[in-house]
Protein backbone atom coordinates (compact mmCIF):
# COMPACT_ATOMS: atom_id res chain seq x y z
CA UNK A 1 0.00 0.00 0.00
CA UNK A 2 1.04 3.66 -0.75
CA UNK A 3 -0.36 6.83 1.28
CA UNK A 4 1.27 10.36 2.09
CA UNK A 5 1.33 9.95 5.43
CA UNK A 6 1.63 6.58 7.71
CA UNK A 7 0.12 7.48 11.05
CA UNK A 8 0.96 4.57 14.37
CA UNK A 9 -1.79 4.64 16.97
CA UNK A 10 -5.29 5.67 16.48
CA UNK A 11 -5.48 8.15 19.74
CA UNK A 12 -6.28 11.53 20.01
CA UNK A 13 -2.71 12.70 18.21
CA UNK A 14 -3.41 9.73 16.05
CA UNK A 15 -6.76 10.23 14.81
CA UNK A 16 -6.73 14.24 15.09
CA UNK A 17 -3.30 14.34 12.68
CA UNK A 18 -5.06 12.12 9.95
CA UNK A 19 -7.99 14.33 10.06
CA UNK A 20 -5.86 17.67 9.71
CA UNK A 21 -4.00 16.41 7.48
CA UNK A 22 -7.30 15.44 5.23
CA UNK A 23 -8.35 19.29 5.40
CA UNK A 24 -5.42 19.84 3.76
CA UNK A 25 -5.76 17.59 1.03
CA UNK A 26 -3.01 14.77 2.36
CA UNK A 27 -3.74 11.06 2.66
CA UNK A 28 -2.90 9.08 5.20
CA UNK A 29 -3.28 5.88 6.54
CA UNK A 30 -3.68 4.94 10.46
CA UNK A 31 -3.07 1.72 11.87
CA UNK A 32 -4.01 0.46 15.35
CA UNK A 33 -3.04 -2.65 17.36
CA UNK A 34 -6.36 -2.42 19.82
CA UNK A 35 -10.03 -2.95 17.88
CA UNK A 36 -12.07 -0.02 17.10
CA UNK A 37 -14.40 -0.45 20.14
CA UNK A 38 -11.60 -0.71 22.48
CA UNK A 39 -10.25 2.70 21.43
CA UNK A 40 -13.70 4.20 21.78
CA UNK A 41 -14.64 2.49 25.15
CA UNK A 42 -11.18 3.62 26.68
CA UNK A 43 -11.79 6.27 29.66
CA UNK A 44 -9.10 8.78 30.40
CA UNK A 45 -8.47 12.50 30.34
CA UNK A 46 -12.27 14.78 30.62
CA UNK A 47 -10.69 18.55 30.39
CA UNK A 48 -10.17 20.60 26.89
CA UNK A 49 -8.21 23.72 27.14
CA UNK A 50 -10.55 26.28 25.13
CA UNK A 51 -7.56 25.90 21.94
CA UNK A 52 -8.59 22.37 21.79
CA UNK A 53 -12.19 23.01 21.31
CA UNK A 54 -11.49 25.85 19.24
CA UNK A 55 -9.37 23.67 16.88
CA UNK A 56 -12.10 20.94 16.85
CA UNK A 57 -14.94 23.54 15.97
CA UNK A 58 -12.63 24.95 13.71
CA UNK A 59 -11.73 22.18 11.88
CA UNK A 60 -15.48 20.50 11.65
CA UNK A 61 -15.60 17.82 14.32
CA UNK A 62 -17.27 19.94 17.35
CA UNK A 63 -20.92 19.34 16.54
CA UNK A 64 -21.39 16.70 19.30
CA UNK A 65 -18.92 18.63 21.86
CA UNK A 66 -21.03 21.58 21.43
CA UNK A 67 -24.27 19.76 22.41
CA UNK A 68 -22.80 17.83 25.23
CA UNK A 69 -19.90 18.69 26.80
CA UNK A 70 -19.84 20.82 29.48
CA UNK A 71 -18.49 24.45 29.63
CA UNK A 72 -16.93 25.16 32.76
CA UNK A 73 -15.71 29.12 33.65
CA UNK A 74 -13.88 27.68 37.01
CA UNK A 75 -12.03 25.25 39.12
CA UNK A 76 -12.14 24.75 43.08
CA UNK A 77 -9.33 24.14 44.85
CA UNK A 78 -10.11 22.45 48.55
CA UNK A 79 -8.42 22.53 51.61
CA UNK A 80 -7.94 22.91 55.41
CA UNK A 81 -12.09 21.93 54.95
CA UNK A 82 -12.80 24.94 52.39
CA UNK A 83 -13.76 25.29 48.82
CA UNK A 84 -11.88 28.49 46.97
CA UNK A 85 -12.85 29.60 43.82
CA UNK A 86 -10.66 30.21 40.66
CA UNK A 87 -12.51 32.10 38.66
CA UNK A 88 -10.97 30.73 34.79
CA UNK A 89 -13.26 32.98 32.96
CA UNK A 90 -12.91 36.01 34.65
CA UNK A 91 -8.78 35.89 35.25
CA UNK A 92 -7.75 34.74 31.57
CA UNK A 93 -10.09 37.53 29.72
CA UNK A 94 -12.95 34.85 28.54
CA UNK A 95 -11.04 31.42 28.50
CA UNK A 96 -13.31 28.79 29.51
CA UNK A 97 -12.05 24.38 29.85
CA UNK A 98 -14.80 21.98 28.18
CA UNK A 99 -15.79 18.67 29.97
CA UNK A 100 -15.94 16.43 27.03
CA UNK A 101 -14.64 12.48 27.73
CA UNK A 102 -11.43 11.40 25.50
CA UNK A 103 -13.55 8.65 23.98
CA UNK A 104 -16.42 10.87 22.73
CA UNK A 105 -13.23 12.93 21.22
CA UNK A 106 -11.98 9.70 19.86
CA UNK A 107 -15.17 8.73 18.74
CA UNK A 108 -16.15 12.05 16.40
CA UNK A 109 -12.78 11.57 14.78
CA UNK A 110 -13.35 8.00 13.92
CA UNK A 111 -16.67 9.31 12.54
CA UNK A 112 -15.04 12.03 10.37
CA UNK A 113 -12.52 10.01 9.45
CA UNK A 114 -14.61 7.07 7.85
CA UNK A 115 -17.19 9.25 6.95
CA UNK A 116 -14.19 11.21 4.55
CA UNK A 117 -13.35 7.55 3.68
CA UNK A 118 -10.76 7.54 5.60
CA UNK A 119 -8.41 4.25 6.60
CA UNK A 120 -7.75 3.58 9.60
CA UNK A 121 -6.57 -0.33 10.30
CA UNK A 122 -7.82 -1.71 13.46
CA UNK A 123 -6.45 -4.64 15.53
CA UNK A 124 -3.33 -4.97 13.41
CA UNK A 125 -0.30 -6.43 15.40
CA UNK A 126 3.53 -6.73 14.76
CA UNK A 127 3.41 -3.05 13.77
CA UNK A 128 7.29 -1.58 12.62
CA UNK A 129 8.76 1.33 11.09
CA UNK A 130 11.41 1.45 8.62
CA UNK A 131 13.37 3.47 6.30
CA UNK A 132 12.89 6.96 8.31
CA UNK A 133 16.00 7.82 8.01
CA UNK A 134 15.50 7.82 4.41
CA UNK A 135 13.16 9.77 1.36
CA UNK A 136 10.94 5.74 1.73
CA UNK A 137 9.82 5.38 4.79
CA UNK A 138 7.17 2.31 5.36
CA UNK A 139 4.98 0.92 8.31
CA UNK A 140 4.71 -2.99 8.33
CA UNK A 141 2.59 -4.67 10.25
CA UNK A 142 0.25 -7.73 10.21
CA UNK A 143 -3.66 -7.58 9.60
CA UNK A 144 -5.82 -10.49 9.92
CA UNK A 145 -2.87 -12.25 9.67
CA UNK A 146 -1.85 -11.38 6.52
CA UNK A 147 1.63 -9.11 6.16
CA UNK A 148 1.55 -5.65 4.55
CA UNK A 149 3.67 -3.21 3.70
CA UNK A 150 2.80 0.77 4.02
CA UNK A 151 5.11 2.89 1.98
CA UNK A 152 4.60 7.01 2.86
CA UNK A 153 6.24 10.34 2.51
CA UNK A 154 6.33 10.74 6.62
CA UNK A 155 5.20 8.41 9.85
CA UNK A 156 3.28 10.30 12.18
CA UNK A 157 4.45 8.37 16.04
CA UNK A 158 1.30 8.98 17.46
CA UNK A 159 1.19 5.39 19.67
CA UNK A 160 1.61 6.53 22.95
CA UNK A 161 3.94 6.57 25.61
CA UNK A 162 4.74 2.34 25.42
CA UNK A 163 4.37 2.33 21.75
CA UNK A 164 7.01 1.30 18.58
CA UNK A 165 8.01 4.57 17.36
CA UNK A 166 10.26 6.19 20.34
CA UNK A 167 12.32 2.86 20.33
CA UNK A 168 12.61 2.55 16.44
CA UNK A 169 14.86 5.99 16.47
CA UNK A 170 18.65 4.87 18.11
CA UNK A 171 18.60 5.49 21.36
CA UNK A 172 21.64 8.07 20.57
CA UNK A 173 19.68 10.36 18.52
CA UNK A 174 17.05 10.75 21.95
CA UNK A 175 17.69 12.29 25.18
CA UNK A 176 15.38 11.77 27.66
CA UNK A 177 14.60 13.54 30.79
CA UNK A 178 12.03 11.56 33.30
CA UNK A 179 10.57 11.95 36.82
CA UNK A 180 8.36 9.28 38.26
CA UNK A 181 6.36 10.28 41.09
CA UNK A 182 5.69 7.66 44.29
CA UNK A 183 1.99 7.92 43.53
CA UNK A 184 -0.95 7.28 41.36
CA UNK A 185 -4.26 7.90 41.10
CA UNK A 186 -7.52 5.26 41.21
CA UNK A 187 -9.85 6.76 38.96
CA UNK A 188 -14.03 5.72 39.04
CA UNK A 189 -16.88 6.46 36.88
CA UNK A 190 -19.91 6.28 38.90
CA UNK A 191 -23.88 6.83 37.63
CA UNK A 192 -23.86 9.38 40.35
CA UNK A 193 -24.76 13.28 40.13
CA UNK A 194 -21.58 14.89 40.27
CA UNK A 195 -22.23 17.31 43.66
CA UNK A 196 -20.54 19.97 42.37
CA UNK A 197 -21.32 22.02 39.01
CA UNK A 198 -17.42 22.05 39.21
CA UNK A 199 -14.50 20.42 39.19
CA UNK A 200 -12.97 19.95 42.46
CA UNK A 201 -9.16 19.43 43.27
CA UNK A 202 -8.41 18.26 47.55
CA UNK A 203 -5.45 18.75 48.78
CA UNK A 204 -6.22 16.63 52.05
CA UNK A 205 -3.85 15.50 54.95
CA UNK A 206 -5.04 10.94 53.38
CA UNK A 207 -3.97 12.37 50.18
CA UNK A 208 -5.34 14.10 47.16
CA UNK A 209 -8.54 13.89 45.49
CA UNK A 210 -10.64 14.70 42.59
CA UNK A 211 -14.27 15.28 41.36
CA UNK A 212 -14.67 15.63 37.49
CA UNK A 213 -17.39 14.60 35.41
CA UNK A 214 -18.82 12.94 32.45
CA UNK A 215 -22.58 14.46 32.53
CA UNK A 216 -24.83 15.64 34.76
CA UNK A 217 -25.48 11.89 35.63
CA UNK A 218 -21.68 10.12 36.01
CA UNK A 219 -19.12 11.58 38.13
CA UNK A 220 -15.62 10.94 37.55
CA UNK A 221 -13.27 10.36 40.64
CA UNK A 222 -9.98 10.18 41.16
CA UNK A 223 -7.84 9.51 44.51
CA UNK A 224 -4.10 9.65 45.58
CA UNK A 225 -3.10 5.83 46.12
CA UNK A 226 0.29 4.11 45.93
CA UNK A 227 1.31 3.70 41.59
CA UNK A 228 0.88 -0.27 42.49
CA UNK A 229 -2.45 -0.22 44.15
CA UNK A 230 -4.09 -3.44 43.93
CA UNK A 231 -7.91 -2.63 42.69
CA UNK A 232 -8.98 -5.31 44.80
CA UNK A 233 -8.15 -3.73 47.79
CA UNK A 234 -10.34 -1.43 46.87
CA UNK A 235 -14.10 -2.48 47.25
CA UNK A 236 -16.63 0.31 46.09
CA UNK A 237 -17.65 0.98 49.59
CA UNK A 238 -13.89 1.77 50.79
CA UNK A 239 -13.25 3.72 47.72
CA UNK A 240 -16.36 6.05 48.59
CA UNK A 241 -15.41 5.90 52.77
CA UNK A 242 -12.18 7.24 51.29
CA UNK A 243 -13.33 9.98 49.28
CA UNK A 244 -15.85 11.42 51.39
CA UNK A 245 -12.72 12.24 53.88
CA UNK A 246 -11.30 13.38 51.56
CA UNK A 247 -13.63 15.83 49.97
CA UNK A 248 -15.14 16.63 53.66
CA UNK A 249 -15.91 20.65 54.31
CA UNK A 250 -16.85 22.58 57.53
CA UNK A 251 -20.39 23.40 55.52
CA UNK A 252 -21.10 19.28 55.57
CA UNK A 253 -20.07 18.47 51.96
CA UNK A 254 -21.17 14.88 50.63
CA UNK A 255 -20.35 13.15 47.46
CA UNK A 256 -23.40 11.64 45.93
CA UNK A 257 -22.84 7.93 45.48
CA UNK A 258 -23.70 5.48 43.03
CA UNK A 259 -22.99 2.10 40.82
CA UNK A 260 -19.23 2.30 39.84
CA UNK A 261 -19.18 1.39 36.46
CA UNK A 262 -15.34 1.58 35.90
CA UNK A 263 -12.61 1.63 38.15
CA UNK A 264 -8.15 1.51 37.13
CA UNK A 265 -5.21 2.95 38.73
CA UNK A 266 -2.81 5.49 36.51
CA UNK A 267 0.83 6.04 37.56
CA UNK A 268 1.96 9.26 37.70
CA UNK A 269 5.55 9.82 35.69
CA UNK A 270 6.62 13.11 33.41
CA UNK A 271 8.76 12.45 30.49
CA UNK A 272 10.44 14.11 27.60
CA UNK A 273 12.29 13.05 24.43
CA UNK A 274 14.22 15.33 22.24
CA UNK A 275 14.28 15.98 19.88
CA UNK A 276 10.64 15.03 18.59
CA UNK A 277 11.67 14.06 15.38
CA UNK A 278 14.57 11.67 13.52
CA UNK A 279 14.41 11.90 9.71
CA UNK A 280 11.21 11.76 8.18
CA UNK A 281 9.21 10.21 11.48
CA UNK A 282 7.79 12.68 13.87
CA UNK A 283 6.26 11.78 17.26
CA UNK A 284 3.51 13.49 18.67
CA UNK A 285 1.75 13.26 22.01
CA UNK A 286 1.99 10.98 24.63
CA UNK A 287 4.78 8.65 22.32
CA UNK A 288 7.12 11.87 22.51
CA UNK A 289 5.92 13.51 26.15
CA UNK A 290 3.83 12.41 29.23
CA UNK A 291 2.46 14.79 32.50
CA UNK A 292 1.07 13.64 35.45
CA UNK A 293 -2.65 14.16 34.88
CA UNK A 294 -3.31 16.83 37.79
CA UNK A 295 -2.85 19.42 35.04
CA UNK A 296 -5.01 17.94 33.04
CA UNK A 297 -2.86 18.50 30.31
CA UNK A 298 -2.20 15.11 28.31
CA UNK A 299 -4.45 15.21 25.46
CA UNK A 300 -4.16 18.68 24.56
CA UNK A 301 -0.40 18.99 24.05
CA UNK A 302 -1.00 15.80 21.60
CA UNK A 303 -4.19 17.98 19.78
CA UNK A 304 -1.28 20.70 20.01
CA UNK A 305 1.41 18.47 18.61
CA UNK A 306 -0.55 17.19 15.57
CA UNK A 307 -1.66 21.15 14.56
CA UNK A 308 1.71 22.09 14.32
CA UNK A 309 2.45 18.68 12.32
CA UNK A 310 -0.31 19.26 10.29
CA UNK A 311 0.70 22.80 9.16
CA UNK A 312 4.25 21.86 8.59
CA UNK A 313 3.32 19.15 6.46
CA UNK A 314 0.91 20.95 4.66
CA UNK A 315 3.43 23.53 3.63
CA UNK A 316 6.14 20.80 2.52
CA UNK A 317 3.67 19.22 -0.09
CA UNK A 318 2.54 22.50 -0.96
CA UNK A 319 5.32 24.91 -1.03
CA UNK A 320 7.74 22.06 -0.85
CA UNK A 321 8.67 24.39 1.78
CA UNK A 322 10.52 22.48 4.74
CA UNK A 323 11.31 24.69 7.38
CA UNK A 324 8.00 24.43 9.54
CA UNK A 325 8.80 20.94 9.54
CA UNK A 326 12.30 21.62 10.76
CA UNK A 327 11.16 23.38 13.47
CA UNK A 328 8.48 21.10 14.66
CA UNK A 329 10.37 19.81 17.85
CA UNK A 330 11.18 23.18 19.16
CA UNK A 331 7.51 24.64 18.05
CA UNK A 332 6.25 22.08 20.22
CA UNK A 333 8.78 21.72 23.62
CA UNK A 334 8.26 25.22 24.22
CA UNK A 335 4.60 24.07 24.98
CA UNK A 336 5.29 21.00 26.25
CA UNK A 337 7.97 22.38 28.79
CA UNK A 338 5.76 25.14 29.72
CA UNK A 339 3.39 22.18 30.65
CA UNK A 340 5.34 19.93 32.57
CA UNK A 341 6.27 22.95 35.17
CA UNK A 342 2.44 23.75 35.37
CA UNK A 343 1.66 19.75 36.09
CA UNK A 344 4.41 19.15 38.11
CA UNK A 345 3.98 22.29 40.32
CA UNK A 346 0.19 21.29 40.22
CA UNK A 347 1.02 17.95 41.20
CA UNK A 348 3.64 18.81 43.98
CA UNK A 349 0.85 21.37 45.48
CA UNK A 350 -2.25 18.35 45.87
CA UNK A 351 -0.58 15.58 46.79
CA UNK A 352 0.75 13.93 49.86
CA UNK A 353 3.52 12.42 49.40
CA UNK A 354 4.52 9.16 51.28
CA UNK A 355 6.57 9.59 54.18
CA UNK A 356 5.72 13.68 53.71
CA UNK A 357 7.00 15.81 56.41
CA UNK A 358 4.60 18.21 58.22
CA UNK A 359 6.76 20.36 56.52
CA UNK A 360 5.98 20.07 52.94
CA UNK A 361 1.73 19.66 54.27
CA UNK A 362 2.27 23.39 55.48
CA UNK A 363 4.16 24.39 52.40
CA UNK A 364 1.75 23.33 50.45
CA UNK A 365 -1.06 25.05 52.63
CA UNK A 366 0.89 28.23 52.26
CA UNK A 367 0.83 27.92 48.57
CA UNK A 368 -2.63 27.21 48.44
CA UNK A 369 -3.27 30.11 50.78
CA UNK A 370 -1.30 32.39 47.97
CA UNK A 371 -2.88 31.08 45.03
CA UNK A 372 -6.43 31.38 46.25
CA UNK A 373 -5.60 34.99 48.09
CA UNK A 374 -3.28 36.74 45.20
CA UNK A 375 -4.95 37.60 41.71
CA UNK A 376 -1.46 37.56 40.45
CA UNK A 377 -0.47 33.89 41.70
CA UNK A 378 -4.87 32.86 40.90
CA UNK A 379 -4.13 34.69 37.34
CA UNK A 380 -0.64 32.15 36.58
CA UNK A 381 -3.25 29.27 37.57
CA UNK A 382 -5.99 30.26 35.69
CA UNK A 383 -3.72 30.82 32.10
CA UNK A 384 -2.15 27.97 32.29
CA UNK A 385 -4.99 25.66 32.96
CA UNK A 386 -7.32 26.71 30.96
CA UNK A 387 -4.49 27.15 28.55
CA UNK A 388 -2.14 29.17 26.52
CA UNK A 389 -2.74 30.27 22.99
CA UNK A 390 -1.19 28.00 20.36
CA UNK A 391 1.88 28.90 18.69
CA UNK A 392 1.10 31.10 15.62
CA UNK A 393 2.48 29.48 13.01
P1 LIG B 1 -2.84 7.43 23.24
O1 LIG B 1 -4.18 7.90 23.61
O2 LIG B 1 -2.10 6.54 24.19
O3 LIG B 1 -2.97 6.71 21.83
C1 LIG B 1 -1.96 5.89 21.28
C2 LIG B 1 -2.61 4.81 20.45
O4 LIG B 1 -1.60 4.04 19.82
C3 LIG B 1 -3.44 3.84 21.27
O5 LIG B 1 -4.72 3.69 20.70
C4 LIG B 1 -2.64 2.55 21.24
O6 LIG B 1 -3.47 1.40 21.30
C5 LIG B 1 -1.95 2.68 19.90
N1 LIG B 1 -0.70 1.91 19.78
C6 LIG B 1 0.23 1.64 20.72
N2 LIG B 1 1.24 0.93 20.23
C7 LIG B 1 0.93 0.71 18.93
C8 LIG B 1 1.59 0.03 17.88
N3 LIG B 1 2.75 -0.59 18.08
N4 LIG B 1 1.01 0.01 16.66
C9 LIG B 1 -0.18 0.63 16.44
N5 LIG B 1 -0.84 1.30 17.41
C10 LIG B 1 -0.29 1.34 18.63
N6 LIG B 1 -4.69 12.75 30.88
C11 LIG B 1 -5.38 13.64 31.57
O7 LIG B 1 -5.25 14.84 31.29
N7 LIG B 1 -6.26 13.22 32.56
C12 LIG B 1 -6.44 11.90 32.87
O8 LIG B 1 -7.22 11.56 33.73
C13 LIG B 1 -5.71 10.95 32.16
N8 LIG B 1 -5.85 9.64 32.43
C14 LIG B 1 -5.09 8.74 31.75
C15 LIG B 1 -5.20 7.39 32.03
C16 LIG B 1 -4.40 6.45 31.38
C17 LIG B 1 -4.52 4.97 31.72
C18 LIG B 1 -3.48 6.90 30.39
C19 LIG B 1 -2.59 5.90 29.66
C20 LIG B 1 -3.40 8.26 30.09
C21 LIG B 1 -4.20 9.19 30.76
N9 LIG B 1 -4.12 10.56 30.47
C22 LIG B 1 -4.84 11.43 31.16
C23 LIG B 1 -3.29 11.09 29.42
C24 LIG B 1 -4.07 11.29 28.13
O9 LIG B 1 -5.10 10.38 28.05
C25 LIG B 1 -3.06 11.14 27.02
O10 LIG B 1 -2.17 12.25 27.10
C26 LIG B 1 -3.67 11.05 25.63
O11 LIG B 1 -4.32 9.81 25.49
C27 LIG B 1 -2.58 11.21 24.56
O12 LIG B 1 -3.07 10.84 23.32
P2 LIG B 1 -2.16 10.07 22.29
O13 LIG B 1 -3.00 9.90 21.07
O14 LIG B 1 -0.85 10.71 22.20
O15 LIG B 1 -1.86 8.65 22.94
C1 LIG C 1 -10.08 14.83 34.60
C2 LIG C 1 -8.81 14.34 34.54
C3 LIG C 1 -7.77 15.12 34.97
O1 LIG C 1 -6.52 14.66 34.91
C4 LIG C 1 -7.98 16.40 35.47
O2 LIG C 1 -6.94 17.13 35.92
C5 LIG C 1 -9.26 16.88 35.51
C6 LIG C 1 -10.32 16.10 35.08
C7 LIG C 1 -11.19 13.99 34.12
O3 LIG C 1 -10.94 12.82 33.78
O4 LIG C 1 -12.33 14.44 34.09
Amino acid sequence: MRTQVGIVGAGPAGLLLSHLLHLEGIESIVVETHTRRHVEERIRAGVLEQGTVDLLNQSGVGGRMRREGLIHHGIELRFNRRGHRIDLFELTGGRAITVYGQHEVVKDLIDARLQADGQILFSVDQVSVHGFDGKSPSIRLRSAGEPLEIVCDFIGGCDGFHGVCRPSIPADALRNYEKVYPFGWLGILAEARPASEELVYSNHERGFALLSMRSPVLSRVYLQCRPDEELEEWPDDRIWEELQLRFQTDEGFRLNEGRVVQKGVTAMRSFVAEPMQYGRLYLAGDAAHIVPPTGAKGLNLAAADVRILSRAMANWYRNRDGGLLERYSQLCLRRVWRAQHFSWWMTSMMHRPDGGSEFDHRRQLAELDNVTTSRAAATNLAENYAGLPFEVI
